[in-house]
């Protein structure tokens, strides 16, 4: 960066990376759609084996318009350094086999992302790398699960689909005490909403793909971490060939700089329609943390900045009920991502959860009646309508002579 920045997040989230100085400079950052860079000489070749980082070769190892994408995103994080990668699953590959070798063992919570306990139960266990899922009731014990061969605490919070927070800051201080890192999944918070690394996580990493590009149009993932961690991880980026595009770097930097504006949005939107649903008699419970009777609220007020734009609930009538509603959605799409400007609705146990045991499911509190929500920027009011028509479609039909309130 050419000038010092001040430090909110709403300006940082425009002005943090991108480089704009001298007359005629454009105001955007440009895409350098290369795969290879000419240089001038020798010298500057010279420059670039010793590590000079204004010089780019082949962009795989870099490229300007991902560099100032990750400037960009270590800044929000308040970390020193992150790495853009070609999706959220290549960033937990390349921090897990950075961290990890053959014969060590990773603990992770098992409220993570079906994909992460996918990549962690599956292709890291061919590699030799263990993974022991912690039950979130058992994560107060979280010591019980570490072993000397234990390398990495992976957390992810708040969690997918029932949002419940774990507590970082503690989690982080007994991990230390081990000498384990401390990786965590910010992609339901975003830096707006939460900074691991400063409740003292030692890698941050993301689906991209998600709040921080924000228009469900591209696929990208992040590492932040300092230098120290990210120059190996970097390294390991660079051999499993999991890096980023320009044109999609670009289009992320677009997207990052509305990410404060549109978290806030989706926030006060999901509040709004978590307040609705907890007065619903179709509802059987919510899972939001900014309610005042959420398990996690208080967690939640404490290490967070707002509560997120998630939002699941249970629907009363189980399975049947459940995807009856999600039909009759007219606003909402039915689409299995998050944290796109357009509200979106997934159905978890035939989605992201539907590789989980019957155990598991039960474990992370998931079951058929579960819907979950993210959150957009439309209008509230316009939001809620639609919810209550599709309630209101699904309505048991009325039985003559049945007393009211019956169900
Ligand atoms: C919390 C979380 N982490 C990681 C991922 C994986 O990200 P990607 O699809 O960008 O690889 C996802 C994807 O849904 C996710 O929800």
């Amino acid at each position: 960066m050419s000038k010092p920045l001040p430090p909110s997040d709403a300006t940082l989230s425009v002005h943090a990376g991108e480089d704009r100085h001298g007359r005629n400079a454009p105001l955007t950052t440009e895409i350098q759609q290369t795969a290879v860079f000419a240089l001038h000489n020798t010298e500057q070749l010279r420059r670039y084996a010793a590590g000079d980082p204004d010089v780019f070769l082949y962009t795989r190892y870099g490229n300007p318009t991902l560099r100032a994408a990750e400037e960009k995103i270590a800044a929000l994080e308040h970390g020193e350094d992150a790495i853009l990668t070609a999706s959220g699953l290549a960033a937990e590959l390349a921090v897990a086999l950075t961290l990890c070798k053959s014969g060590d063992e990773i603990v992770s919570m098992l409220d993570i992302y079906g994909g992460t306990a996918k990549l962690f139960s599956n292709l890291l266990a061919r590699c030799g790398i263990t993974t022991r899922f912690v039950p979130f009731h058992e994560l107060e014990n979280i010591e019980r699960s570490f072993t000397r061969k234990t390398r990495m605490l992976f957390l992810e919070t708040p969690t997918n689909p029932t949002l419940r927070c774990a507590d970082i800051r503690s989690l982080a201080a007994r991990a230390h005490r081990r000498k384990i890192a401390v990786v965590v999944d910010n992609t339901f918070a975003t830096p707006i909403l939460q900074k691991p690394l400063d409740l003292g996580a030692d890698v941050v990493v993301h689906s991209a793909t998600k709040y921080l590009g924000g228009h469900s149009d591209l696929t990208a993932g992040a590492i932040v971490a300092s230098r120290r961690l990210s120059a190996p991880m970097r390294e390991t980026m660079i051999l499993s060939g999991g890096c980023s595009d320009p044109g999609v770097a670009y289009l992320l930097l677009r997207g990052l700089k509305t990410l404060e504006v549109r978290v806030e949005r989706a926030c006060r939107n999901a509040a709004t329609i978590a307040a609705y649903l907890a007065r619903h008699p179709r509802v059987v419970q919510v899972f939001y943390p900014g309610l005042p009777d959420s398990p996690s609220h208080s967690l939640a007020t404490s290490q967070m900045t707002g509560f997120g734009a998630i939002v699941s609930f249970d629907i009363r009538g189980a399975g049947p009920a459940a995807e009856r509603f999600i039909d009759a959605l007219k606003l909402w799409y039915l689409a299995t991502s998050l944290g796109g400007v357009e509200s979106t609705v997934s159905y978890p146990v035939l989605s992201s959860h539907s590789a989980a045991t019957r155990r598991d499911l039960k474990l992370m509190g998931v079951s058929p009646a579960t819907i979950r929500l993210s959150v957009g920027i439309e209008d509230a009011t316009d939001l809620v309508n639609d919810l209550e028509q599709a309630f209101a479609n699904d309505e048991p039909p009325h039985q003559p002579g049945s007393g009211f309130g019956m169900e």
